[in-house]
């Protein structure tokens, strides 16, 4: 008897082990799903139904004939507004040459990152980081680098550690900002001196941009917007978060037109075009002028206010306000718990399910992370629990 084919390099550089990351998470949806009654923070899921404009464009675009092959970098139509959208942004025109259509930003990520690294390129992270990374950066072949968030330093990355950290084999960095879990966003000088370390030693610059709408704090400044840096920059957007439109799979990348053009070929390799009538939706979702965004933005905010003023004063667990995002950090390290037995603790006691964030990074360590995803009474519930099984302890 022979022995079966065997497998790429590409797939046993990915883990096939359940990721460590959202054990808390799968634990508590099995128990969920058996009856009990608990409360879900421990994902990033809008909680709102996506716009009815855009329902109400998936019938009718149906119904035009919009069900066949589309092509390869998206739909005219939705590239179009995508244009618009990240022209507001970056405050220089993106042309359609710039511009890809991809199901979700990870996709983006995957795909762009496919086009401008692979095996044998150095890659720099920090960390923590959004969990699914390591899979996609693990896809390319890359020898990803980390350098820690401090909590000391508010989850800001330093530039002297960025810059020690890369090498001659460095060809890329990838940030996430505003950032997930820590809700940091960097400030245009920050950014700018990444941009400019990428210039220095040649890199590319990856912004995973996709909290860029619930900004509580400071001002966002996308990498599309440093004059300049525009031929090493490559930023990823997608409608799941701004628009709760996360299982309609519509992102984008925003990269210099030959880095758009190549990833092209690899999009028309990988899918042969995305849905028409998803597409279409997201054209219509784009064409509001940002009103469901800035209604969401300020139902996050009014939620992380009660958030805050429930777990105040507490000296077992200390909140930290994020200037960005959908999620708040909660330091547990006074309540002398790990985050991991903080979280499955809580877990049994309360039955609330939340995120222990070493597991995006060891600086996330002592630290777990709760959504705002969830309707104000239940969340507001939660953090009551979330604070009796601290005062308890
Ligand atoms: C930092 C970050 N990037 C990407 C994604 C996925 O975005 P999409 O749904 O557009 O693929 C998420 C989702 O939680 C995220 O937190």
């Amino acid at each position: 008897m022979t022995s079966a084919p065997g497998f790429s390099a590409l797939s046993l550089r990915l883990s096939d082990e359940p990721d460590p990351a959202w054990e808390v998470h799968a634990l508590a949806a099995q128990r969920r799903a058996a009856g009990e009654d608990i409360i879900m923070l421990s994902i990033g899921e809008p909680d709102s139904p996506p716009p009815a404009a855009v329902l109400t464009e998936i019938e009718a675009s149906i119904a035009r004939g919009r069900t066949r092959y589309s092509n390869a970098r998206g739909e005219d139509s939705v590239i179009a507004a995508i244009c618009a959208y990240a022209t507001k942004q970056a405050g220089r025109e993106i042309r359609p040459e710039h511009v890809n259509f991809f199901p979700g930003a990870q996709t983006a990520l995957f795909g762009m990152l496919m086009t401008v690294v692979g095996p044998g390129d150095g890659l720099i992270v920090p960390e923590p980081f959004y969990a699914p990374y390591t899979q996609v950066l693990g896809a390319t072949g890359v020898e990803v680098s980390h350098i820690a968030l401090h909590p000391e330093h508010a989850f800001h990355p330093s530039i002297d550690e960025l810059h020690a950290a890369i090498s001659s084999r460095t060809r890329a960095m990838v940030i996430t900002n505003p950032h997930n879990p820590t809700g940091s966003v960097l400030t245009r000088d920050e950014l700018m001196a990444i941009a400019e370390l990428c210039r220095e030693h040649n890199m590319w610059l990856v912004a995973d941009e996709v909290y860029n709408e619930f900004i509580y704090e400071g001002e966002f400044t996308s990498v599309l917007a440093l004059e300049g840096y525009e031929d090493r920059t490559i930023a990823l957007g997608t409608l799941s978060k701004s628009y709760a439109m996360t299982g309609f799979r519509h992102g984008w990348a925003i990269s210099p037109a030959e880095a758009g053009a190549r990833a092209g070929v690899l999009l028309e390799a990988m899918l042969f075009g995305c849905v028409q009538f998803i597409q279409d939706a997201g054209t219509v979702a784009l064409s509001d002028g940002g009103a469901f965004p800035r209604a969401e933005r300020e139902k996050y905010l009014r939620r992380l206010d009660k958030v805050m003023a429930e777990l105040e004063g507490s000296d077992v667990i200390h909140p930290r306000r994020p200037e960005a995002g959908m999620f708040v950090m909660i330091d547990i390290r006074p309540s002398g718990l790990d985050a991991d037995t903080f979280a499955k603790r809580l877990l049994d006691e309360q039955k609330v399910a939340v995120l222990p964030t070493h597991t995006f990074g060891p600086s996330g360590a002592g630290h777990i992370r709760i959504s705002l995803g969830m309707d104000d009474d239940t969340l507001v519930e939660a953090t009551r629990r979330i604070r009796r099984f601290a005062d308890a302890l």
